[in-house]
């Protein structure tokens, strides 16, 4: 008789995920060009709005490379892993971390882009990074582009629109490849790739005022074909040159629910996840899925393949599958209904059995069971949560102490249905909880949205002292993972 299965495999990788832009700062240093992310302004919430603050424009770059704005830019500043990976990673050994996922910061290898040569300082600091990790057992899962495009190819290029990114893309994948290939076996090709139809400019370095006459979904779409290109073309390389290396996608997950049991409502959910797991399906399957055709068709978009793309793309799917779950989305056709906030997530209706973040995220922990269960019988393929975690402030008391019962709470809830999903026969690689440092955010460039089990002592606009404190989260996080996920 078979076994069930009682919990995560012993091998099982826990750790923490960072994004280069969103940490390292030193924006301008060792011959480092700049990157989309060097652009993004912090933007005070009184004055955005939404919570939104990604996008910005061709005219305002050109006014801030002029010098014309006294903006603050969080992601040219992160907070200051560069200077300081030897002490953050040592508090990454110290939780127990046995990954740590980061992302190299493309524009530091190729200032521009489309240089002939690598920058060797830059090669160099992530070479250091890996020397670091392995001093303690620690695996790299290395993110090679996260949302960090070389501000020349944008300006030059119109960035992942246009198609020449892809050779300079797996240039800079051999590079790094060949360079690291005794440090790294973990790869992903691309951060949620599917941002590129939410923002064209986060996911793909692409400034869609340049091409007024063109629909966002146009351009988006067809940039995503270069990516997958892109991606399995750096999959192959990959598999060419590092020996037992392992090449994933990642996804930002949207599992949607529908809101009633209405037929209509049932269909509009499943459009909606189907448009979500398009990426993976392509990444996973290695062609486009046959309901993307109508979908083309009905949204006059045309995707321009070149002859062999579909051979490229067959031949060289992605080894496993890594995505990021924060919240869960609800979709309606009846009516209209409380909506709610949240990244990415226009037009979703408020789960009323659900509780949101102080940014409007709601929490689902089984939602996040719900999706690893659909990735395995979807593709059968090894899976990676690759990010999740709760932003939310925190509290430094007079005592130097942080307590945040709230994100132990919303991380242990997380796991818990993680390992409900290993008994139910997913196969799980790891789980990389999302800012295992307080960090910079992706979507509103604020600081004050922590997730860390460390903290940072530093402001939105950049004032502190950057010391680093542990969390009450710190000592839980670190207990989990000696236990493999047995003490919650
Ligand atoms: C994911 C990104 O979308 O969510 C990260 O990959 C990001 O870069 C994370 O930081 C959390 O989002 P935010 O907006 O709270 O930083």
């Amino acid at each position: 008789m078979t076994k069930a299965i009682e919990g995560f495999k012993p091998d099982f990788l826990w750790g923490g995920a960072t994004a280069a832009n969103q940490v390292e700062g030193a924006f301008d240093e060792d011959g480092k060009g700049l990157s989309t992310a060097d652009m993004v302004p912090f933007i005070p919430k009184s004055k955005r709005g939404m919570n939104m603050a990604m996008d910005v424009t061709a005219e305002y770059i050109e006014d801030v490379l002029a010098g014309k704005t006294e903006d603050v830019f969080p992601k040219r500043f992160g907070v200051n892993f560069y200077h300081t990976y030897k002490e953050d990673i040592a508090l990454f050994a110290e939780l127990g971390f046995k990954v740590f996922r980061l992302s190299i910061n493309w524009s530091r290898i190729f200032p521009n882009g489309d240089d002939a040569q690598p920058n060797e300082a830059g090669l160099e600091f992530y070479e250091n990074v890996f020397k670091e990790l392995k001093k303690y057992n620690i695996e790299p899962l290395v993110t090679l582009s996260h949302y960090e495009t070389p501000l020349a190819l944008t300006r030059k290029y119109n960035g992942w629109y246009s198609r020449e990114v892809i050779d300079f893309y797996t240039n800079y994948a051999k590079t790094v490849f060949t360079r690291y290939k005794d440090y790294v076996k973990y790869w992903l090709t691309f951060n949620e790739i599917n941002v590129i139809t939410h923002s064209p400019y986060t996911g793909g370095g692409i400034l869609i005022d340049k091409l007024p006459e063109k629909t966002s979904d146009q351009i988006a779409y067809q940039a995503a074909h270069h990516q997958f290109v892109a991606s399995a073309l750096a999959t192959k390389l990959a598999h060419e040159i590092i020996p037992d290396v392992q090449v994933g996608c990642m996804l930002a997950r949207m599992q949607t629910y529908p809101v009633t049991n209405h037929p209509d409502d049932i269909l509009k959910a499943q459009e909606h996840n189907d448009l979500n797991l398009f990426f993976t399906d392509v990444h996973a399957k290695g062609e486009y899925p046959a309901y993307m055709d109508r979908y083309f068709a009905e949204n006059n978009i045309v995707v321009n393949k070149e002859e062999g793309d579909d051979e490229i793309l067959k031949n060289h799917p992605v080894d496993f599958i890594s995505f990021s779950y924060y919240m869960s989305i609800s979709v309606t056709t009846q009516g209209d209904q409380e909506k709610t906030e949240g990244n990415l997530v226009e037009g979703a209706v408020k789960n009323q059995y659900l509780e949101s973040s102080d940014w409007g995220w709601q929490i689902d922990p089984k939602g996040l069971r719900v999706t690893l269960r659909d990735f395995h019988n979807r593709y059968n393929k090894p899976l990676f949560v690759v990010e999740n975690g709760l932003g939310a402030y925190d509290k430094v008391e007079e005592d130097g102490s942080i307590h945040d019962p709230y994100r132990i709470d919303y991380l242990r809830k997380h796991i818990e249905q993680m390992k409900e999903a290993v008994k139910d026969g997913v196969d799980l690689m790891g789980y990389t909880a999302w800012g295992p440092i307080d960090l910079v955010s992706f979507s509103t460039s604020e600081m004050s949205k922590r997730y860390g089990f460390i903290y940072v002592d530093q402001d939105d606009e950049g004032n502190g002292t950057l010391k680093r404190s542990k969390k009450d989260s710190f000592n839980w996080y670190k207990n989990v993972i000696a236990t493999n996920g047995e003490e919650l």
